[in-house]
C-alpha cells in the first residue's frame, strides 16, 4: 500500500489542483480534523507582554553657540537689507519683497528657498516657530512636512483652516542638518519676524517649541515649565498676549495623552482669548 507522501506524489501527478491534494493527504494523515478541532477551540489568550519603553528621542544637534567667524556678509544691500527699511515696510509683500534676498548670516547661502510665512495678512491668530526644515526648505512654505500636516490638524480641531492664520518662523532659512539655529543667525533674522508682527496685528501668538519662546519673548526657561502660561510681547505700540506650547515636531515624537493634551489645552485657551467679546 503506498504510503501517504506516495499518495500525496500521485495525486499530483495525476493533474488534480496541487493544494486539493495536499489537503487530500493532510485529511487522511487526519491532520485536518485536528486542526479543525483544536480551531473551534478558544484560542489561549498570551498574557500581554510588559512594554518596552520607546527609546528617548535623539537630542538635536547643537548649534556653536555663534555664527562662525568666517562668515562675512556680502556689502550688497539687497543681501543684508537696511533694518530701517525693514521695520518701515507698509505691506507684507513689501516685507517679503526687502528681505527674500537676504544673506545676512550663514543660512542664506545654504538655502533652497526663502520661506518668509503665509497666511491671512489679517489673522487674528499668528503661530511662530522655529525655523525652516527640509520639506518647507524645498517648496518655499512653512510647516508644509509631517510637523506642518500635524499643524494643520490642530488648527482645524479648533474649528478654523490653516489660511485664516498666520504662520512665521524666527528664522526664514533652513539651518542645516536640522539643528536649531543659533543665537547669532536667530538675531539677524528677528526684525523680519518683528514688522511680519506688527503688520499682521493678530490677537494672539501661539509660539512652537522653545526657540521662539527665547528669541522673541527672551525667556530662557524650559519650554516644559513654560507652556500654557500666558506671556506678552511687545511689538511697536501693542502688547500681544503669547501662548507657549509644544512644536508639533516635539509631539509626533512624544506622541503621549499628556504631550497631545496639553497642545489642546494650550490651542483652546489661545482660540478662547481670540473669540472673547470685545471689551465694553
Ligand atoms: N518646524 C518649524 O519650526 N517651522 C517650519 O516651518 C517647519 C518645521
Amino acid at each position: 500500500m503506498p504510503d501517504a507522501e506516495g499518495k500525496f506524489r500521485a495525486r499530483l501527478e495525476g493533474m488534480e489542483h496541487p493544494l486539493q491534494a495536499w489537503r487530500d493527504t493532510l485529511e487522511e494523515l487526519g491532520v485536518m480534523g485536528l486542526i479543525r478541532e483544536a480551531a473551534a477551540e478558544p484560542l489561549p489568550v498570551a498574557p500581554l507582554a510588559p512594554r518596552i519603553p520607546a527609546p528617548a528621542p535623539l537630542p538635536r544637534p547643537v548649534p556653536p553657540r555663534s555664527a562662525p567667524a568666517a562668515y562675512t556678509p556680502p556689502a550688497d544691500p539687497a543681501a543684508c537689507p537696511n533694518p530701517a527699511v525693514v521695520a518701515t515696510a507698509t505691506s507684507l509683500a513689501e516685507l517679503h519683497q526687502t528681505i527674500a534676498g537676504c544673506l545676512a548670516c550663514p543660512l542664506g547661502p545654504g538655502r533652497m528657498k526663502f520661506v518668509f510665512g503665509e497666511g491671512d495678512p489679517h489673522a487674528r491668530l499668528m503661530f511662530v516657530g522655529e525655523g525652516p526644515g527640509r520639506d518647507e526648505d524645498l517648496q518655499g512654505r512653512p510647516f508644509v512636512g509631517k510637523a506642518g500636516e500635524l499643524l494643520d490638524k490642530m488648527i482645524g480641531a479648533l474649528g478654523m483652516k490653516r489660511e485664516e492664520t498666520y504662520i512665521a518662523n524666527v528664522v526664514k532659512c533652513r539651518p542645516p542638518d536640522n539643528r536649531l539655529p543659533t543665537a547669532d543667525e536667530a538675531h539677524a533674522c528677528l526684525g523680519y519676524l518683528r514688522r511680519q508682527i506688527e503688520l499682521v496685528q493678530p490677537a494672539v501668538i501661539v509660539t512652537l517649541g522653545a526657540t521662539p519662546l527665547r528669541e522673541l519673548l527672551g525667556v530662557s526657561e524650559g519650554i516644559t515649565r513654560v507652556r500654557g502660561q500666558w506671556r506678552h510681547v511687545k511689538v511697536g505700540d501693542r502688547d500681544i498676549p503669547v501662548m507657549p506650547t509644544f512644536h508639533p515636531a516635539y509631539v509626533l515624537r512624544q506622541y503621549t495623552q499628556d504631550v497631545r493634551r496639553a497642545v489642546w489645552e494650550d490651542l483652546r485657551a489661545a482660540k478662547a482669548w481670540m473669540d472673547r467679546p470685545p471689551e465694553s
